[in-house]
Parts: structure tokens; C-alpha cells; sequence
């Protein structure tokens, strides 16, 4: 299988929410749901997914394409194997960079069986050429390949089985609007609720064979940034700390001690968020900053800021986005140790984490 694997540099943070060899092993990572029943959360997504996949086999179809969009580590890919699963079909496995030539996309889709589905994950990054030739095949389940040059120069036009692309991606805004107009079915996913981490800590812990107690389950869910990709990690990490320390089973007090030495905060912050929360209050005054201007004051990618930082920052009300820029809110300032005074002239409380 064309597994497509992030590259992980080992010092890159255990917060990430890209994907680590750990996270995206398909087969035999035993954490994946492989039904819908299993899978935890997402209600309305699961809902109407479930509808579509029934009325398709009841008219013996494929299911029309499926676009999802969410912020990483949300189970994109663990859906596009239970639609696969749930309608007896394999899956394909790719990625939007993975797919560098029309002729690597053309090699995948005349390999599907009827039925199959193809994943590409990270479909925002394929190329224009690539592209092109994807919307025939969706459309009407046909390519045409062109082949040598000039006198040489041969078209050739293939049938393809009809099968069900299931797109990912972490912004779909970047997706051209023809791409985007050939999905018939678009779900957008969302963070999870602390309860709904929970269950799946809890899940997660039977099947691993890791003791916990609900307290313990509770006080990683609410430090995991509305992440089940995290909330494993995490489960893992905390296990460690658990076995070694203090008998083996997960408590609150374990967990809490486990998630200290790992420098995650009561909110799921780290060390990164904080650090950029700080630079906002520390060089821009609380805000605005545009994004760009905040990515190289702290050195890291403003796609990195967008999609892997701010879900989480805005959704627990630590930021805004304005058409101005980047502003913190009086929440973050608060959980910081620093004074709020409308946006302008922050000053660190005595109390500050940071000593500053
Ligand atoms: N593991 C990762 N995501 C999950 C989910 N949504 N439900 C159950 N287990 C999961």
C-alpha cells in the first residue's frame, strides 16, 4: 500500500497534530475504528454519511466522491477506511505531493477495481497538471493519456471503473472550485468535546490493554486540544509515566504529573502555543499582527500557525482573527499571567508562569 508518511523530525513536538509512523500505520494501527458504529464523535458527519452509504447500496453504486475538511488528527483517513470497510471495497492510499506526474495518478486509477476507493489525503497540494486530468476521471470515470512526442505523440482513451475518490484536506478554501465542485458529498469535521475524548481515551486504553480509571481518561481528554490523534499520543505517554512511577494504573494525579513533565498545560497548551501567544503580547501589544509577520517572529511556517495551532487557540477563545490580524483575548492573557488592557499595553502579573 502507498502509504503516505509525514516526515518526522524527532525533536518536533509531541503536541503536533501531524501524523507521526506511529499514528498512520492503516493495517495494523489496532486504534482505528473500522465502522461507523465505532466511531466516536462526529454525530452529524456519521449521520448523514451513513444515509449516503446505504441509499448507494441499496442501488448497487459506488458512493459518489467525498470531500473532508477539518484540522489534522480529527480521523480524515480513519473515515475514508470505514467507508471502504462499510461498502466492501479496498482502498488506495496517496497524498496530494505523492502524486507528482499525471502518470502516477493515471497508474492509480486504472489499478481500482469498481467500487475501490481512492484517498488522497492532502489534496490541496496536487499539482495543476495532475489536476487536470482528475476532473475527467471523476466526471467521467475516463482518462486520456497522451504518449511520446511529436510524430510519436499517441492518445489513448481509457475507461476507468467507476470509483469513489475521497478527498482530504486541512483547508479547503485552497481547493480550486472546479475540484471542490466534484464532490457530491462535503463533511467538514470538527474538534472534539472533551466527553466524546474521553470515550475514545477509554476505547483506546481496552484495546491497548492500558489501565485507567475515568478521572485519569477525563484529565487527558481535556489537555489533548480537541485531537484524538493527540489524545492516543498522549494515552501512550501517560501510560509510561503511570508503569514506572506509580503502579501502573492511570489516575487524575498521574496523569496530571505525566502531562507536567511534559510540559503540556491544563489546557492542552505547550511550550509553541505559548510561545506564540507571548510574542503577540511581547512584540505586538496583544494584536493585531498579520500572519506572516507573527510566522517569522517565532520561525515557524504560517500554514503551520494556521492549521495546527489556531483551531484549538480560537476555539478555546485564546485568539482572534481579524481582517487586521492575530489578537489575543483577555482569556489568554489571563491563563499567561499577564494584564489585559484592551489589546494595547499588556503587563505580566506578579503571578506570570514565565517569571517575566
Ligand atoms: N480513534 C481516533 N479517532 C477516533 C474516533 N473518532 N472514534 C473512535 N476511535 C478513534
Amino acid at each position: 500500500m502507498d502509504t503516505t508518511q509525514n516526515e518526522f523530525d524527532f525533536e518536533s513536538r509531541i503536541m503536533d497534530t501531524e501524523a507521526i509512523p506511529e499514528d498512520t500505520e492503516q493495517n495494523d494501527n489496532p486504534l482505528r475504528p473500522k465502522i461507523l458504529d465505532e466511531y466516536i464523535g462526529q454525530e452529524k458527519v456519521k449521520q448523514n454519511l451513513s444515509i449516503y452509504m446505504e441509499a448507494a447500496r441499496q442501488r448497487k453504486e459506488s458512493l459518489d466522491h467525498v470531500l473532508l475538511y477539518g484540522p489534522p488528527g480529527l480521523g480524515k483517513t480513519t473515515l475514508a477506511g470505514i467507508i471502504a470497510n462499510e461498502m466492501g471495497v479496498s482502498i488506495r492510499i496517496t497524498s496530494g505531493p505523492a502524486i507528482e506526474k499525471p502518470g502516477d495518478l493515471a497508474a492509480l486509477l486504472t489499478n481500482l477495481n469498481p467500487g475501490d476507493v481512492l484517498f488522497i489525503d492532502e489534496i490541496h497540494r496536487l499539482s495543476r497538471a495532475v489536476e487536470e486530468i482528475l476532473y475527467p476521471s471523476m466526471e467521467d470515470f475516463s482518462i486520456d493519456i497522451i504518449t511520446g512526442k511529436g510524430q510519436m505523440a499517441a492518445s489513448y482513451h481509457l475507461p476507468l471503473p467507476k470509483f469513489t475518490l475521497v478527498g482530504a484536506t486541512t483547508r479547503a478554501g485552497q481547493l480550486t472550485a472546479p475540484l471542490r465542485d466534484r464532490f457530491g458529498v462535503v463533511l467538514r469535521l470538527e474538534l472534539y468535546s472533551p466527553q466524546e475524548l474521553a470515550t475514545i481515551i477509554k476505547r483506546s486504553a481496552g484495546i491497548l490493554d492500558i489501565a485507567i480509571d475515568d478521572s485519569g481518561a477525563e484529565e487527558i481528554a481535556s489537555r489533548c486540544r480537541g485531537t484524538p490523534r493527540l489524545a492516543n499520543r498522549l494515552l501512550k505517554r501517560v501510560r509510561d509515566f503511570a508503569q514506572v512511577l506509580s503502579g501502573g494504573v492511570i489516575t487524575k494525579e498521574n496523569a496530571r504529573t505525566a502531562l507536567q513533565s511534559l510540559e503540556i498545560d491544563e489546557l492542552g497548551l505547550d511550550q509553541n502555543d505559548r510561545r506564540m501567544l507571548e510574542a503577540i503580547i511581547k512584540y505586538y501589544k496583544g494584536g493585531p499582527v498579520g500572519l506572516e509577520t507573527l510566522a517569522a517572529a517565532i520561525g515557524e511556517e504560517a500554514v503551520t500557525i494556521e492549521d495546527v495551532y489556531e483551531p484549538y487557540l480560537m476555539q478555546i477563545g485564546f485568539l482572534s482573527r481579524t481582517p487586521r490580524g492575530r489578537c489575543i483575548t483577555a482569556a489568554a492573557c489571563a491563563h499567561l499571567g499577564y494584564d489585559f488592557v484592551g489589546g494595547a499595553n499588556i503587563k505580566p502579573t506578579q503571578q506570570s508562569l514565565f517569571g517575566n
